[in-house]
């Protein structure tokens, strides 16, 4: 046996017995004519006292820190004094410890110095933690994302086995699905000339496997999507992918909710609250000016056009009096002591989300200060201080301009106000479901319609009859919804639509003729005509939960061998150049 403990095995069951460990040089210390060593693997440390051979050979250099060495001695209680409660293994020592065959031996398998200390990887130079990656991998720390991601993949399989969903692979080498981004294409050999695309998402695969009749479906599905990468993003990513026939919007919620429930409380011991709150997508821009809203802190959106629509105040006036325009705010409480640069600050902010100022209010006891207040009269003051709710010392902060501009440099504003008076409780999980998205938006550039979410998304019905023949796009709600945790879109789903003629209808709306859809997809629109089950599903953006779970800004930290933000894997290189045989074959040329 290469070993008969793990290094975070052994306890004062096992004093007197001899013990063989296999593990790393985590330390190496020399202390009144004792050596010791930390020996680390995945399961702990262990502490070692070198035999006087071992010592000797230690001085001689011939032990080093991330040396992979099997240990053999003898487990001993610690002397009194000099236990370490905070490891399992703390009240024992393996003592009269030798290297297994002595230093260079088949057991002794030696490291090259190295680029950075293991316990301090994660203060070192990004790029070059993941060039090398085996050894960034090695510190506990790091490596405990990768444990909880594996633990989560088990919680996942177990809860929704439970509940009758059925795991499926689904193709690699496929052709285009449409979820916004530019695909990654593989060349066929085979068929030179064509273009296998990798999947942005298994979209078209779950929902045959519904037309199949397979009911509940999920997979731990790996996507691709060559889109600008930032902290929360990846060239490649993990979705866990789910898809029910014969449900409603509330069927799914169940599961998710459950499921999340299961990993909360295992992984982290948390007891989330189910259900989680449920918004419109209306309702939240019209609050938070976002999708996606932040709800561990107040600071809701609050109109105040009706109030200010008649005031001396131009700005105010005219935006009121437009049909498209607003004059809203969000009140910070006890916020009136901001100084001048913090004010400057704040509208800095406000500029680079569109806003071409920020007024405000510092709020006294019923009425307003500030350079503007004198355009409002006594009346529409002590309005504005009821609309907000505001007690003496709060700060209102206001933008007024077109509709959906304002509200967008409004909500901007929360989340850094939030963190700036601390209202953001980091541990806090606030899940929230998003729902009724608009099904349509208009792209600005190509003068067409898009889906809002991916064609397949069944529209809500009644907006579909009302405002479809009025050819009234904007209008029309459809039935996707996405799942929000702190701020961040963590999933993204909806009913879909099952029926070939309603399908054909949208793909005609967002400017798809009947050939390019057919070529696109035939395929589906193929199954369609045999019996689709009404159906819907959900992906939720596995990288992105577990990243918001363990507190980490970025999610490279939960993905063994992450990117870099120009796509490149720094440890093996990829991509790379392929010589001239491999371009022959494919029928290739380099432009
Ligand atoms: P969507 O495109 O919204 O939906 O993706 C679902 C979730 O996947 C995560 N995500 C990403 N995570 C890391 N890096 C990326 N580049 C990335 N892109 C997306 C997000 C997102 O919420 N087929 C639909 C789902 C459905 O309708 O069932 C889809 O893929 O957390």
């Amino acid at each position: 046996m290469l070993r008969t403990f793990t290094c975070g095995e052994l306890t004062e069951k096992n004093v007197g017995q001899k013990a063989r460990l296999y593990g790393w040089v985590d330390s190496v210390r020399d202390h009144g004519g004792l050596t010791f060593i930390d020996l680390r693997d995945r399961y702990g440390k262990t502490q070692i006292v070198a035999s006087a051979d071992f010592q000797a050979a230690i001085h001689r250099g011939e032990l080093k820190t991330e040396d992979c060495v099997q240990i053999e001695g003898q487990v001993a209680l610690r002397p009194k004094g000099t236990e370490n409660p905070k490891l399992v293994t703390g009240k024992v020592e393996v003592t009269k410890a030798n290297i297994v065959g002595g230093p260079k031996s088949a057991f002794h398998s030696a490291s090259s110095p190295l680029p950075f200390e293991i316990a301090k990887s994660r203060e070192t130079n990004e790029e070059l933690r993941m060039e090398y990656r085996f050894l960034d991998l090695r510190n506990p720390v790091v490596q405990k994302n990768i444990l909880t991601r594996h633990r989560i993949y088990q919680i996942i399989r177990r809860t929704l086995d439970k509940h009758g969903f059925i795991e499926v692979e689904t193709p690699i080498l496929t052709k285009s699905t449409p979820e916004g981004a530019r695909d990654y294409l593989v060349p066929s050999r085979l068929n030179q000339g064509e273009f296998y695309a990798l999947p942005q998402s298994p979209q078209l695969f779950k929902q045959i496997l519904m037309v199949s009749g397979l009911d509940r479906y999920f997979q731990i599905a790996k996507c691709f999507r060559d889109e600008d990468l930032r902290a929360d993003r990846q060239p490649e990513f993990t979705q866990l992918d789910m898809e029910m026939s014969f449900i409603e919007e509330n069927d799914l919620f169940l599961v998710v909710e459950e499921l999340l429930k299961e990993i909360t409380k295992e992984v982290m011991g948390h007891e989330l609250k189910t259900p989680f709150v449920r918004m419109t997508y209306r309702e939240a821009m019209a609050r938070y000016g976002s999708d996606k809203p932040d709800l561990r802190f107040g600071l809701p959106i609050e109109e105040i056009s009706e109030i200010v629509k008649n005031s001396e105040f131009k700005i105010f006036k005219d935006a009121a009096a437009k049909t498209n325009g607003i004059v809203a705010g969000i009140c910070l409480p006890q916020g009136a002591s901001i100084s001048r640069k913090e004010i400057e600050g704040l509208t800095e902010a406000a500029k680079k989300e569109g806003a071409l100022g920020l007024a405000y209010f510092k709020v006294e006891d019923g009425k307003l200060d500030s350079p503007i207040a004198k355009f409002f009269d006594a009346a529409a003051q002590s309005k504005i201080i009821k609309k907000f709710g505001a007690s003496p010392g709060d700060l209102i902060l206001l933008a007024a301009d077109e509709r959906a501009k304002a509200l967008k440099v409004l909500g901007g504003l929360r989340h850094p106000i939030a963190q700036w008076k601390n209202l953001v409780s980091e541990r806090e999980f606030n899940f929230c479901w998003v729902l009724d998205f608009p099904l349509f938006k208009w792209n600005e550039e190509e003068k067409r319609w898009d889906s809002e979410h991916h064609p397949f998304t069944s529209p809500n019905f009644e907006d579909w009859k009302k405002y479809k023949p009025a050819n009234e796009l904007g209008k029309i709600r459809s039935r996707a919804y996405d799942l929000v945790l702190n701020g961040n879109e963590i999933a993204s789903g909806s009913i879909r639509i099952h029926k070939k003629e309603l399908q054909q209808e949208i793909f005609e709306t967002i400017g798809l003729d009947k050939e390019e859809t057919d070529k696109r997809f035939g395929f589906l629109l193929k199954a369609f005509q045999f019996g689709a089950p009404p159906h819907g599903g959900i992906a939720l953006g596995i990288d992105r939960v577990i990243t918001i779970l363990l507190g980490l800004d970025s999610i490279r930290e939960v993905i063994a061998f992450p990117k870099n933000q120009k796509a490149v894997c720094p440890m093996t290189g990829a991509p790379s150049p392929i010589n001239e045989r491999q371009l022959k074959e494919l029928g290739i040329k380099i432009r």
